[in-house]
């Protein structure tokens, strides 16, 4: 019995890993376009002072086996004192290991086997929500530094956020003729999103991209989506926090406004202001949704109310995994001396 659980969450894994480096491979070469050359990854202006080693992070796999420039970090970050690499033979020397949890997680073995030099921080980095995130349970007592979505995280790398701006934004919206849609890649039946999505469009004529559907090439992404008042940003797994690029790349970046199914709405407040987006539980069925929806394309001074925050805040969403890294430098600076985390498993439900 237990060795048919491990085999099975062990090709849960590979089963993500495949689908994942598919994902990854269209995050990453819209922006590198696999251009990366042993000569940018290993650029490094370090070190600074003398008298203080130079911490090494080590990035013990590339997420997803997706190469981009190390080193690179924009000044906010404060990289000073740091420098990241992929090169194992640097090992022994590394302050931190960055484990991608997704490019480990098959078996125990993909985990550094040396000895392991007892101040070094090892941090355990997904951007999955827990119900894509298989076989955790052989980094017990191994973790000393979370990194995730999840707020409560020791290093903290949500999929977006909301920054002030000075007030010379442009926050007219632009022109909108269609009505609602929604991307989705993963079309899984028993997910409480496609159920959802089939009594919707019932209601409401919803055009739906991704596999199979309507086609919608990356470059063409926030132009198209942009004619749409509404977007569907429903989440693959609902798990507190987990808010992802659907609302803050494929909703807000197009001023599109998220429709969303996820957490409940008291978690999504806490990140945006409630009158940014419209939640599905807002509403008992999902006839009550496309009323709604259907009511505000009518009244173009309700429809504008979803945009009154933007006069103060505009939503910031990397495009990249790889900025997420470049919070490690600080954090370890700061980290607390001797720090493990007793299980991830009981932690990241
Ligand atoms: C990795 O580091 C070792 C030790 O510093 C060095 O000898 C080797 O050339 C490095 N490998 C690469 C690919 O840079
Ligand atoms: C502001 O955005 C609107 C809508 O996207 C656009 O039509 C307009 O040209 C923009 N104005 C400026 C000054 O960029
Ligand atoms: C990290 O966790 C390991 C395993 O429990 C522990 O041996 C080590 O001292 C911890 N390192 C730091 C810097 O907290």
């Amino acid at each position: 019995m237990e060795l048919k659980i491990q085999t099975l969450s062990f090709k849960h894994c590979l089963f993500f890993f495949t689908f994942q480096v598919v994902v990854a491979f269209f995050f990453f070469s819209a922006t590198f376009q696999g251009k990366v050359k042993p000569d940018d990854i290993f650029v490094t202006d370090v070190p600074s002072k003398p008298e203080e080693p130079v911490k090494i992070i080590l990035l013990w796999t590339w997420p997803f086996g997706t190469a981009f420039p190390l080193n690179q970090c924009p000044s906010q970050f404060d990289g000073t004192g740091c420098f990241f690499t992929v090169n194992r033979s640097l090992y022994s020397e590394a302050a931190a290991v960055v484990l991608h949890s997704r490019d480990v997680c098959s078996s125990k073995n993909q985990l550094p086997q040396m000895q392991r030099p007892p101040n070094q921080y090892w941090i355990w980095f997904t951007m999955e929500s827990p119900s894509h995130n298989p076989n955790t349970g052989f980094m017990e007592k191994l973790i000393n530094l979370t990194m995730t979505y999840r707020a409560d995280s020791d290093i903290f790398t949500p999929y977006g956020w909301l920054e002030r701006h000075d007030g010379t934004e442009n926050v007219s919206i632009p022109e909108k003729t269609k009505l609602v849609a929604w991307v989705v890649s993963n079309w899984n039946p028993n997910s409480r999103r496609v159920k959802y999505y089939g009594e919707l469009k019932n209601h409401l004529a919803v055009d739906v991209f991704g596999n199979q559907r309507l086609p919608l090439p990356r470059e063409k992404h926030i132009e198209t989506l942009s004619k749409y008042k509404f977007y569907l940003a429903f989440e693959n797994s609902i798990h507190e926090d987990y808010i992802t690029e659907k609302l803050w790349h494929n909703a807000l970046a197009s001023w599109a406004v998220p429709v969303v199914l996820g957490p409940t709405r008291a978690n999504y407040e806490r990140f945006l202001p409630p009158d940014a987006f419209i939640h599905v539980d807002d509403f008992p069925t999902a006839k009550g949704l496309a009323d709604y929806l259907h009511a505000l394309d009518k009244d173009d001074n309700r429809h504008k109310q979803y945009f009154y925050w933007r006069r103060s805040l505009k939503p910031v969403a990397p495009a990249r995994l790889n900025s997420h890294y470049c919070k490690v430098c600080k954090a370890i600076k700061e980290a607390p001396s001797y720090r493990t985390v007793p299980s991830i498993t009981n932690w990241f439900k």
